[in-house]
């Protein structure tokens, strides 16, 4: 067998060496275009566990490798004039430069041929294939990989340019910990992640937007001068150390690069040559880049190398398969790995929307913006910091905690809006249950459901959307709000929630608008109703599935004065219901939300137009109920804060949505996203909006609720103690389990939730229940996350 390497990094090398090692008889040579003891770089970070999969993959090259790492477990946050640091998270640092020089011995000492300051351009690619009888080409030839562009149309890459402008330089600075630092400058914000990798040697890499770079003028200064710039820069951290650059032949402007992600839909091109065909498989930064924030480009590319042997000499003779597996195997493991570095690398680029919060929040953040790392991993990790990081937090929210106690997890902290105290941060997510009488009336289902939530333990339930005329509904079935039979309905069950709970019951109003007239869910989600439909209105006349639905028409002014009479109407009935919060439905494509999108309103009126005047008929509605509903009490919007679909609102316009209705004095944005075109294309995962709820609350300065597969309490703490949200809905997982957030309490062994009197020894023995599970599985946490020093 005959195997050439093109790239002489850690991908390349180690691919060289395993295969050498396992088949002592082929032919493996590596070409690079370096000298071997060119580096660009300082050092890498390679996880524990990355570590230990080296050692098992080749002992021999591991033992120098493990000898030349240095270890550490903290990583510690510079912001705001504070350092904060946490434990347990386990990393190691290699030179770059040592790491290859073992590598390169290692594949002498078993024959691999090297050959350095060989550029292999696309003709020698294809004498090499003629001449030398290749039978496998691995392109481990970097980020910018030539071969994968030559072979673009079968790889086909995608490249991702970010953001952020860095420079990797060298400091004989110390550090005891993964070092963050945060210096802003009169033009925004820079940092500095700072690691040690040998006894006198430390990696200082400098971030920016390269809009701050411009405004900062970095693009004219000399190598010289730029190191000098970043030197002052964080002289707080650099205590006098000088910084070096090693590409100081650079002009200054070239030492600072952009990050480009990288991912392929193939990672195997077939090559024709002679009668055959010779496979060149992608391996490492040319297949696949993961941000340096989260340390894994080395790891990823020598992961692969040992995937790459192993599908070979479980496929012997049959490369096609073994390649196969390769791409099938890695190609999920990268994805993983990317989607974490995404948010990552997202949350480096924004850091001026982080910058408000206070330091402790900040370094939370910071630790968790993977959305990997939880808060129970944290806190497995270093039980102390999260400790003391929930103190805080609690002394924030308005709790006095003994000096002893044991502080709550940041989701029972309690929440205040205008006068009303919310127990806890989770709110039962408003859902229709398409179960009213045909009139619009609440049902002893309506009673007994969200009856069962508030004793449930959520501090907020919220009702489903209750439509404020017959004509507002979205199907027969759905409750309503207009006329005293109902407020005296809706008032039995708030009376109930106030009596027997420590609930507080929010009202959320709505009118379908286009999406009106249609079958329950269970008979047929936005499908129209076979008879008795009434006719729809929207923004602008609209069909919502195109050939299906009833095709609305525009509203006229009347109907704009009509339909806000009816929101002011619905909101009295409401406050003499009782209620204690009121939330305006503007998401999901009903009425409001159509009149938001571009997608759904194409007026040519005052209501109609660029995003100001688009929201100026849900502001005139909102601020309508505003003034009817009193001063004392808290009214939150849900929006929806992505249209997925092309031409349709997006994040930037939902922070703008959300500006405005602060500004006519909602309290709170519950941020949801979506169903306002048939044709989205959303984006699903765990918690896969909450990066909205997380941007409105930092852009717009606004409190906002997190929703959207966020089904444990892990998850949920997460959110609240990182200040991503100030609220957690709950909708499906309460479907399920009425008491959710009692049983989450109990199972992540928090005691000081309020359990009904009536339920108290169910809470005991579910309490011993887990408890013994616990100790039979050998836990004393609950946590499973990503193994320490695998993300941070
Ligand atoms: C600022 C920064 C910090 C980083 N920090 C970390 C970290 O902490 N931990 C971590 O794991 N990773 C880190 N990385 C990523 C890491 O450096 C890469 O992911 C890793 O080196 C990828 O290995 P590779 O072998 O695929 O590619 P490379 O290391 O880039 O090697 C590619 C080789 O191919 C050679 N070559 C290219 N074209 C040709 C050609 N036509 N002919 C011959 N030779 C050619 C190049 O000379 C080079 O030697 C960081 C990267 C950056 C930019
Ligand atoms: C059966 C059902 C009915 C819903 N009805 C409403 C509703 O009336 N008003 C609303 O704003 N959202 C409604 N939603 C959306 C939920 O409030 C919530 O945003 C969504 O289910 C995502 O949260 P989850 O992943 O926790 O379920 C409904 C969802 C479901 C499953």
């Amino acid at each position: 067998m005959r195997v050439l390497v093109i790239g002489g990094g850690p991908g390349g090398l180690y691919t060289a060496l395993l295969i050498k090692r396992r088949n002592p008889e082929a032919h493996v040579t590596v070409v690079d275009r370096n000298r071997p003891d060119d580096t660009f770089g300082w050092g890498v970070v390679l996880s524990d566990l990355t570590v230990a999969n080296l050692r098992a993959a080749d002992p021999t090259s591991a033992g120098p490798i493990s000898a030349a790492l240095h270890h550490w477990d903290d990583i510690e946050v510079h912001f705001g004039g504070q350092t904060i640091r946490s434990g347990g998270h386990g990393f190691s640092g290699i030179g770059r430069h040592r790491m290859l020089a073992i590598l390169q011995q290692r594949c002498r000492d078993l024959g691999v041929q090297l050959f350095h300051e060989r550029e292999l351009s696309a003709a020698a690619l294809d004498r090499a294939v003629a001449d030398d009888g290749i039978d496998l080409i691995v392109a481990a030839d970097g980020i910018n990989s030539a071969v994968r562009n030559q072979f673009a149309a079968t790889y086909r890459p995608e490249v991702d340019v970010r953001r952020c402008r860095y420079v990797w330089l060298g400091t004989r600075r110390q550090f005891d910990a993964f070092t963050f630092a945060f210096a802003e400058t009169p033009s925004g914000w820079f940092q500095a992640h700072a690691y040690q990798f040998a006894a006198d040697t430390s990696t200082f890499i400098v971030e920016t937007p390269w809009e701050v770079w411009e405004r900062v003028g970095l693009g004219e200064m000399s190598a010289k001068e730029s190191v000098a710039f970043c030197e002052h820069l964080f002289e707080f951290i650099l205590q006098g150390a000088p910084l070096h650059s090693n590409a100081a032949h650079l002009r200054g402007s070239a030492q600072w690069l952009r990050f480009p992600r990288v991912t392929c839909a193939e990672w195997v091109h077939w090559l024709p040559a002679n009668d055959r065909q010779i496979p060149v498989v992608l391996l490492g930064d040319a297949a696949h880049t993961a941000h340096f924030s989260i340390g894994s480009g080395t790891k990823l590319a020598m992961e692969d190398a040992i995937a790459l042997d192993a599908q070979l000499a479980n496929h012997a003779g049959d490369v096609r398969t073994a390649l196969a597996g390769y791409q099938a195997e890695r190609s999920v493991e990268v994805l993983k790995l990317q989607n974490a570095a995404r948010n990552s690398t997202e949350w480096f680029e924004h850091v001026d929307r982080y910058a408000l919060l206070a330091p402790e929040q900040f370094a939370y953040s910071l630790l968790t913006r993977s959305q990997r790392i939880s808060h129970e991993d944290l806190r497995v990790r270093d039980a102390k910091y999260v400790e003391a990081f929930e103190r805080w937090f609690a002394e924030k929210s308005g709790l006095t905690l003994a000096p002893r106690a044991a502080p709550p997890p940041a989701i029972f902290t309690p929440f205040r809006a205008r006068t009303v105290t919310l127990a806890n941060r989770i709110v039962v997510s408003p859902m229709a249950q398409y179960t009213a009488a045909n009139d619009g009336m609440p049902t002893d289902w309506h009673f007994v459901h969200l009856g069962a939530r508030a004793t449930g333990g959520a501090g907020l339930v919220m009702t489903e959307m209750t439509c404020v005329s017959p004509e507002a509904r979205i199907t027969p079935w759905c409750t309503g709000l207009w006329n005293d039979a109902h407020r005296d309905a809706w008032a039995r069950i708030v009376r109930f929630v106030h009596e027997y709970s420590t609930a507080k019951i929010g009202l959320q109003l709505g009118h379908s608008g286009g999406k009106g007239a249609t079958k329950k869910m269970w008979e047929g989600v936005d499908q129209p109703l076979p008879s008795g439909e009434w006719p729809v209105m929207s923004a602008s006349e609209s069909q919502y599935i195109p050939g299906v639905s009833q095709i609305a028409r525009a509203m006229t002014e009347a109907d704009m004065d009509r339909v806000t009479a009816e929101f002011v109407r619905a909101t009295r009935l409401g406050l003499e219901a009782g209620f204690d919060w009121l939330e305006l439905h503007s998401a999901h494509g009903y009425l409001l939300s159509s009149f938001l999108s571009p997608l759904t309103n194409r007026r040519g009126d005052a209501y109609g137009g660029d995003l100001a005047a688009r929201a100026r008929f849900p502001l005139r509605v909102f601020a309508a109920m505003r003034t009817e509903w009193p001063p004392h009490l808290p009214m939150s919007v849900r929006i929806s804060a992505h249209d997925w679909a092309d031409g349709g609102n997006t994040a930037d316009d939902a922070v703008e949505v959300a500006r405005l209705f602060r500004a006519a004095g909602a309290d709170l944005i519950d941020v949801s996203a979506g169903q306002v075109v048939n044709h989205e294309r959303p984006v699903f995962g765990r918690m896969w909006m909450t990066p909205f709820a997380d941007r409105i609350r930092q852009e717009a300065c606004i409190a906002t609720i997190a929703v959207g597969a966020i089904t444990d309490a892990d998850q949920a703490n997460g959110i609240i103690a990182s200040g991503r949200a100030d609220l957690v809905a709950i909708g499906r997982p309460h479907l399920v389990n009425p008491a959710w957030t009692l049983s989450e309490a109990a199972r992540w062994g928090y005691a000081g939730a309020t359990w009904p009197d009536q339920y108290l020894p169910g809470k005991a023995q579910l309490e011993r229940l887990l408890a013994r599970e616990r100790a039979a599985a050998g836990v004393t946490a609950v946590a499973a996350g990503p193994p320490p020093g695998e993300l941070t």
